[in-house]
């Protein structure tokens, strides 16, 4: 166990492993969350186990993880030197060559072996490729690391002691808090605590997962007074389902909150491999991403399109709303300075949906969108019985296409609608040049991706450059 004192509010997790701790096997290679180099793995109690998450030190705050057991690369071999099968696997394979990535790699695949191997379950090369998603390798290639991701399965077990790790963590549950006193970082574990300390501190930053505040820290040297974490908040990690609805809490995690959704619209997987790499979808939450309301936010998109609404609450009450109307410019919102994102309550599938999501961007994995458009069409007896449109990448927020929908509504599902809707799409909005895309390219992309999902609602197979990678990736 390791007890650390006067850690300030922003210092990040891996500065207090490398400098402060002198735990230097972990690396530090981007700092933003877009190598893996800094990978390590934290574990908490879910139920009776333990529940294993990869996460990235560099963009998580020191504090957040007071209370959970931590693994990093220095703690896979045994006392007396023995490899971990992680480590094994990696050596037999010569899946390393200047090594700067292999310690990162080597956690994300401990948390992998410990979440499934451990439990008994295969790994497959496309899991694997998924778990790694977040972790660069400039030298090696990715094929004898995930010849690795397979042998590792293969060799004698070597599991965490899980008996031993939960009676520290129950001990840990009951030790004194140091900073909580002062509020300099504060992790309230019910709602009703984090909504008074909310009213009565509305200035202090809230974090969530870190994915995107943790940016801000490192890159435009933020310092906050006061952190107000919301991922101890049993009612915000909560998920629930009934017939008509999925309720997330804001601070399930995005693998759990895309797990959630994928139950009911299991085609929404791929997407959600789309979403940054898994280290950042372990860390950062659903709520998160719907709060930062960045204009190419993956999540808002999808979300807008399945009619999501979003509660916000504090001590005055609750309300709840469409979530395209939560915002009111870049990076604005209607939350009050009191208020916090509770839930997003998603409607469940109708027998007649045909849903697709699309996401534009210069990489596969781990980047962010040039576009992002999600289409939610109900169609009854050849016609367009409701359009649904969700779009990223072409407005100072995540929007809704009103005049796309109204061209679909209504008529019939037919080559001659699509051509007016896809010219519809490409006028609806202005989108901007960056370093992602031309406004152009945005809008015939747009046009485009709506051709591409009338094809695939004829029963064409989708056979996009993104998906002939993926294939390729997994064979
Ligand atoms: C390498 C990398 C890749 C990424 N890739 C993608 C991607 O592909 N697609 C994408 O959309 N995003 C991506 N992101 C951005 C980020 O991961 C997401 O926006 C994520 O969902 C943020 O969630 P979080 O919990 O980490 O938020 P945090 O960073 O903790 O918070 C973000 C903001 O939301 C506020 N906030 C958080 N929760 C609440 C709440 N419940 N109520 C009120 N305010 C709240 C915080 O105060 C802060 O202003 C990426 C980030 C990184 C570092
Ligand atoms: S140092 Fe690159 S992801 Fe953390
Ligand atoms: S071995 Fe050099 S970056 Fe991967």
């Amino acid at each position: 166990m390791v007890s650390c004192q006067q850690v300030p509010p922003t210092r990040t997790l891996l500065q207090l492993l490398r400098d402060d701790l002198g735990l230097t096997a972990t690396k530090e290679g981007c700092n933003e969350g877009d190598c893996g180099a800094c990978t390590v793995v934290l574990a908490e109690k879910r139920g009776d186990h333990l529940h294993y998450a990869a996460v990235n030190s560099c963009i998580r705050l020191a504090h957040s993880v007071r209370g959970m057991a931590l693994w990093t690369a220095q703690d896979l071999a045994t006392a007396d030197g023995t490899p971990h099968p992680v480590q094994q696997a990696l050596l037999d394979n010569h899946a390393s060559q200047c090594g700067f990535c292999t310690p990162g790699f080597a956690m994300s695949l401990f948390g992998l072996y410990q979440n499934q191997v451990c439990q008994g379950q295969s790994v497959s090369r496309e899991q694997a490729t998924e778990a790694l998603s977040g972790n660069l390798c400039r030298c090696t290639g990715y094929r004898p690391i995930l010849d690795a991701a397979q042998q590792m399965q293969t060799l004698p077990m070597a599991p965490v002691d899980e008996t031993e790790t939960l009676s520290k963590l129950e001990l840990l549950a009951h030790t004194q808090q140091g900073l909580e006193a002062d509020f300099s970082y504060k992790t309230p574990g019910t709602l009703a605590e984090l909504l008074q300390l909310r009213a009565a501190h509305p200035q202090a930053q809230i974090v969530a997962g870190c994915t995107d505040v943790g940016l801000w820290v490192n890159k435009l040297h933020k310092d906050f007074a006061q952190v107000l974490d919301l991922t101890r908040v049993t009612e915000l990690r909560q998920i629930s389902s009934d017939a008509t609805h999925l309720s997330i809490g804001a601070a399930v995690t995005l693998t759990d909150a895309f797990a959630a959704l994928e139950a009911t619209r299991p085609a929404l997987h791929a997407f959600a491999m789309r979403f940054a790499g898994a280290p950042v979808r372990n860390s950062g939450t659903l709520g998160g991403n719907v709060a930062n309301g960045s204009p190419i936010g993956d999540s808002m998109p999808l979300l807008i399109a399945l009619n999501a609404t979003v509660v916000l609450a504090s001590l005055r009450g609750s309300r709840e709303m469409a979530l395209a109307s939560l915002y009111t410019g870049y990076r604005k919102n209607v939350i009050a300075p009191d208020e916090v994102l509770t839930h997003i309550i998603v409607p469940q599938p109708e027998p007649d949906e045909f849903l697709r999501v699309y996401k534009v961007s210069k990489r596969l994995e781990d980047d962010i969108s040039a576009v992002c458009l999600a289409v939610q069409l109900h169609l009854l007896n050849g016609k367009v019985a409701q359009a649904s449109i969700g779009v990223g990448g072409v407005a100072a927020t995540p929007v809704r296409a009103h005049q796309t929908e109204a061209a679909l509504s209504g008529q019939p599902w037919n080559a001659a609608t699509v051509d007016a809707a896809m010219a519809t799409l490409r006028a609806e909005f202005q989108p901007i040049s960056d370093m992602r895309a031309s406004s152009d390219y945005r809008r015939q992309v747009l046009g485009n991706l709506l051709q591409r999902l009338w094809r695939e609602s004829q029963g064409e197979a989708d056979t996009s450059l993104a998906s002939l990678l993926v294939e390729d990736l997994y064979a």
